[in-house]
């Protein structure tokens, strides 16, 4: 391990900030998870980040922008001067409702993909014409583009594909080999990744391309009408594959496999329990439990199944905030116990954050169908 954990010392982020002019990266601290960021406008720096997490290039960065972007009055104006968008290519609807996002959401988890600027390299995008660009709320990722003055693209920290990270010793554990510096801002406060929004559509009507921190609700709120989703989290159409190139079914993988419950604790029966972990076979099992009690939900397993459970409640106090916040950390907590497998009560998608939670659990247990069938 060769990587540090810096506290967000002025000097500690002057040296982070001579790091990524040098074209190198560094772990940053953001509200939703942590990032590697680097310069977006470096060709370098990109590549190094394509490298260090294995991502194929085909899936494009999201670049981080400071405060002042806000502060200027004129958002679009100032991101197009900057070269990261090109405000030429909106149309004039589309414009106004960035700019109402903007107002509404940033700093926060939304990220708007929008017309390319001049000095965002292919490499940042794909190759694609758009980028999507947010101005997080982390006051550390705020003082840290403040101090190097360059927009960040940043993918979250982890190994490609595998469950992102919302702590710093997360980020140590992902990629503490491969990286020297990783800024410390304490826990994620969101917990899962930010929304993405795409105002670059032919259709001239905002898509939800991703659910995130941001609940579809609120947008639509902010917007006054519905907001079209991309045709599919899960639709392997080429139509979807260019919309929202990183969307791959399997991702925020743990090791072990992971399968969803058909039902939630309070509709399962004991023989529906008995029968379910009898189809899995022999070993330990651990549980991920939405608002129960874990305890009382290891128990019964134990009980009906016989065998050693452990489990986690991602909300205790049955808020989906709460939920969101858990996820990361407790799916690595549970990945740790060395179990046979990880079972999760699913997330009734209804409102707020239920979306992104329910996407996040059904990614993760995509990988761990495939690894165990
Ligand atoms: O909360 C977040 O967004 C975190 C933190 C670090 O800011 N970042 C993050 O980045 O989740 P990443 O690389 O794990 O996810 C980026 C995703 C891509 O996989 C893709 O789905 C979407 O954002 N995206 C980025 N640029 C896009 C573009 N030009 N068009 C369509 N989708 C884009
Ligand atoms: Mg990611």
């Amino acid at each position: 391990m060769k990587a540090r954990i810096l506290s967000p010392s002025s000097e500690h982020l002057r040296e982070a900030s001579r790091h990524l002019h040098g074209g190198g990266v560094v772990g940053m601290p953001t509200e939703t998870v942590y990032g590697l960021a680097g310069s977006a406008f470096s060709v370098e720096a990109l590549a190094k980040i394509f490298a260090v997490k294995e991502r194929p290039t085909f899936d494009p960065l999201i670049v981080h922008v400071g405060a002042s972007v806000l502060k200027s009055g004129n958002p679009i104006a100032t991101l197009s001067e900057a070269g990261v968008i090109d405000d030429t290519l909106l149309s004039e609807k589309m414009r106004n409702t960035a700019e109402k996002l903007m107002r509404a959401f940033w700093p926060g988890p939304l990220t708007l993909v929008l017309p390319r600027g001049s000095r965002i390299p292919d490499l940042a995008t794909s190759g694609l014409r758009t980028v999507g660009v947010r101005l997080p709320r982390h006051p550390v990722a705020l003082a840290l583009i403040e101090a190097v003055g360059l927009p960040l693209a940043a993918p979250s920290a982890n190994r490609f594909g595998r469950i992102s990270p919302t702590a710093p010793e997360h980020v140590a554990a992902e990629l503490g080999d491969r990286i020297e510096l990783i800024l410390d801002g304490g826990r994620s406060e969101v917990g899962i990744e930010s929304t993405v929004v795409s105002l670059a559509t032919s259709e001239s009507q905002p898509i939800l391309l991703r659910p995130g921190g941001i609940s579809r609700n609120e947008l639509e709120r902010i917007l006054g009408a519905p907001l079209d989703v991309a045709a599919g989290s899960y639709a392997h159409t080429k139509a979807s594959a260019v919309a929202s190139p990183g969307m791959l079914e399997s991702h925020y993988a743990p090791r072990t496999p992971l399968r969803l419950l058909p039902a939630t604790l309070s509709e399962l029966s004991d023989t529906r329990i008995a029968e379910l972990t009898h189809s899995i076979g022999p070993g330990s099992i651990a549980l991920l439990v939405l608002m129960d009690n874990a305890q009382s939900a290891a128990r019964r397993f134990a009980t009906v199944a016989r065998r050693d459970v452990t489990a986690l409640t991602l909300a205790p106090d049955g808020r989906l905030e709460t939920a969101a916040h858990n996820l990361f950390q407790h799916l690595r907590t549970l990945d740790a116990a060395n179990a046979k497998i990880i079972l999760a009560e699913p997330c009734p998608a209804s409102e707020g954050l239920s979306h992104a939670i329910a996407d996040r659990l059904n990614r993760a247990a995509f990988s761990g169908n495939t690894r165990s069938s």
